[in-house]
């Protein structure tokens, strides 16, 4: 029996084939776990069918507690997977009754355990079946106490539960769907979402068409412990070597004041912070300062505080005697981001002295002042749990199947470096020699943004990139992405890759848009196009600046 009729629908997808699901699919646990029967060790917990404009979430999601709002007609499912005797994890499905005839998976942010229901809903409302995993605990970002002592849950959150959901919700949607072929899946996710996608292309590269992911924490024990060291070089509180996080706004308004006109134009956005020839010194507070001067400044040891969140990490290796290049460092422009990255009552953040401790080290009594040194990071790489770095950087199973890598990094991320996007970059083309990276694996640096999303200086920063959507509202507060107008693979770097997958229309560059207020409905302030590495966008010389139109992307 064929359940559905294949038309063009006029949906926000212009040019993508959309399906309308008939009324004989049934919503059910039963009919739901029929589809999964000779599947080990699932089990639907819930099947719930929405109606148009409805909303749904969890109650007890405390890693995603807002619920997906706006929902077009879908059915709602819930499953959990027995991945080892002493782990679980469970994935969210959403199934529109208006299909695209594609499957979306959609990433998860931090150390975070739950299901991203809001960011699903994004996905459904292109007309994607849409899946997003639990990673298989339940915790807040920066909350590691489920990792200690448990390496099967490591293994889950480290990538088994991405692919794991994959494999199962690929069935359900082909059971659910049945007479109409699911013909391409993708994947977005941003930070913790970005590794799990570079860790779908390296690992398993079956899983999908098209990868879309934003600022990967793809080294995941270098990442960390980063955060570690940065936190630890500007304590302790009391001493003279503190900056305090009200002073990084000042440090960032002094940065843009010299760096935003090297690239010709001063607009507020640093267009590539490489090309800043920053003079730090001019932030020292001298005492031939003019009297009455109340500009703020900085003092000698805060001023080297600064310099060494610029300095790339690097330590002597002793058994070598040599250096060793471990990790990126802020990028100039992430000044107003930098105080997240840091911790809180004289200590650096959880998501490195929480991680060293309870997932690399499994002792809870690990202690970072006494501790951590350049062993830990060797160490940490050595163990890697639950094999968490996506460092197997040959893509070639992956590009041989004609998979298609979309990243985009902002360059005032302050929470993982944009240089960690160009060493990803620089690692992959090693090990791909002699395969054109530009083929299947693009890069686009994000002017202005910061980490994922967001803008200091009004950076235009809104590309459906993962958790952009939901970050935009309309007038009455609802996210509402993709937008009319907006939705198209211009605006839309989701689109942008289903445009490169299915067209082999290869995105060079990609039009981001800053909404006044990030609120839709507004108006827009500007929108400019971001470009493939190594790529920028130029000032054509004439018309409105704001404009897109009169940007255009050179190499160099
Ligand atoms: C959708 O639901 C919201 C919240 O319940 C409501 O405010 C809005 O009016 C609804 N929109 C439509 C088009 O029905
Ligand atoms: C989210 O939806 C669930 C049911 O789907 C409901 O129990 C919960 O109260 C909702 N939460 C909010 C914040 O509306
Ligand atoms: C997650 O843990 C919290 C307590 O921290 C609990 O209230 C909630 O119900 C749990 N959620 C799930 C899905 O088990
Ligand atoms: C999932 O199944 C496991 C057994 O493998 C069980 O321990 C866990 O409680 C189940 N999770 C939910 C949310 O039902
Ligand atoms: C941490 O330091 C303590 C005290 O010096 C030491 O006993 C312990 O072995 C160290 N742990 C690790 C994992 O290095
Ligand atoms: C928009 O943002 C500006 C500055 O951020 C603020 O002053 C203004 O009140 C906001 N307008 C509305 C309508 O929220
Ligand atoms: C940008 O410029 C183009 C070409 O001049 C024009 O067609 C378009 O309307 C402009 N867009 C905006 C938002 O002003």
């Amino acid at each position: 029996m064929k359940r559905f009729d294949m038309l063009h629908f006029p949906a926000i997808l212009l040019g993508f084939a959309t399906c309308v699901l008939a009324a004989t699919s049934t919503c059910s646990v039963d009919s739901i776990s029929a589809i999964l029967a000779a599947t080990e060790g699932s089990q639907v917990l819930e099947a719930l069918q929405i109606s148009s404009n409805g909303s749904y979430g969890q109650a007890g999601d405390i890693a995603y507690p807002t619920n997906a709002t706006n929902l077009p007609a879908l059915c709602v499912t819930w499953v959990n997977v027995t991945s080892s005797p002493t782990s679980s994890y469970t994935f969210g499905l959403m199934l529109p009754n208006v299909w695209n005839a594609r499957f979306l998976a959609v990433g998860n942010g931090g150390f975070s355990g739950g299901v991203n229901w809001q960011e699903m809903g994004v996905g459904a409302r292109y007309g994607f079946a849409t899946m997003s995993t639990d990673t298989g605990h339940n915790s807040t970002g920066q909350d590691m106490t489920w990792a200690l002592g448990n390496p099967e849950a490591k293994k889950d959150w480290a990538g088994r539960s991405l692919h794991g959901s994959t494999v199962i919700a690929k069935k359900i949607v082909e059971g659910y769907y049945s007479g109409t072929a699911l013909e391409r899946s993708y994947y977005s996710g941003c930070s913790t979402g970005g590794r799990q996608g570079i860790r779908s292309a390296q690992d398993y590269p079956e899983d999908f068409d098209g990868i879309l992911a934003g600022a990967p924490a793809w080294w995941s024990t270098r990442q960390q412990l980063w955060q570690l060291k940065v936190g630890a070089i500007n304590l302790p509180e009391d001493s003279p070597v503190y900056i305090p996080p009200a002073t990084f706004s000042v440090i960032s308004d002094a940065v843009l004041q010299q760096c935003d006109g090297s690239d010709g134009i001063a607009d507020g956005i640093i267009m590539d912070p490489m090309k800043c020839n920053l003079r730090l010194e001019k932030l020292l507070c001298t005492p031939n300062r003019a009297t009455g001067d109340s500009s703020p400044c900085l003092t000698k040891p805060q001023l080297q505080t600064l310099q060494q969140l610029y300095l790339p990490l690097i330590e002597f290796d002793a058994d070598v005697h040599k250096l060793e290049y471990l990790y990126p460092n802020f990028g100039l422009g992430s000044e107003m981001q930098m105080p997240a990255s840091f911790g809180q009552d004289n200590a650096p953040s959880l998501y490195g002295t929480d991680y060293a401790a309870k997932y690399v080290f499994d002792d809870a009594a690990w202690d970072w002042r006494t501790n951590f040194s350049y062993a830990t990071f060797v160490e940490a790489d050595r163990r890697n749990p639950g094999d968490v770095n996506a460092v197997r950087h040959d893509l070639s199973a992956f590009h041989a199947r004609g998979g298609k890598l979309l990243t985009y990094h902002g360059y005032a991320d302050g929470l993982i470096p944009p240089g960690a996007s160009r060493l990803l970059y620089e690692e992959t083309y090693a090990a791909n020699a002699g395969s054109e990276l530009d083929d299947f694996y693009r890069l686009f640096f994000v002017p202005g943004m910061q980490h994922c999303g967001g803008s200091v200086y009004d950076a235009p920063w809104f590309f459906g990139g993962s958790g952009q959507g939901t970050t935009l509202t309309d007038l009455a507060g609802q996210d509402v992405w993709p937008l009319p107008g907006f939705g198209d693979g211009r605006h839309d770097a989701l689109v942008a890759l289903m445009e490169w997958v299915e067209k082999g229309q290869a995105p060079e560059s990609i039009v981001a848009t800053k909404f006044r207020n990030d609120t839709v409905g507004m108006g827009v302030v500007r929108q400019r196009p971001i470009c493939k590495y190594p790529g920028q966008a130029h000032y054509s010389g004439s018309g409105d600046i704001h404009n897109a139109t009169n940007w255009a992307c050179k190499s160099a």
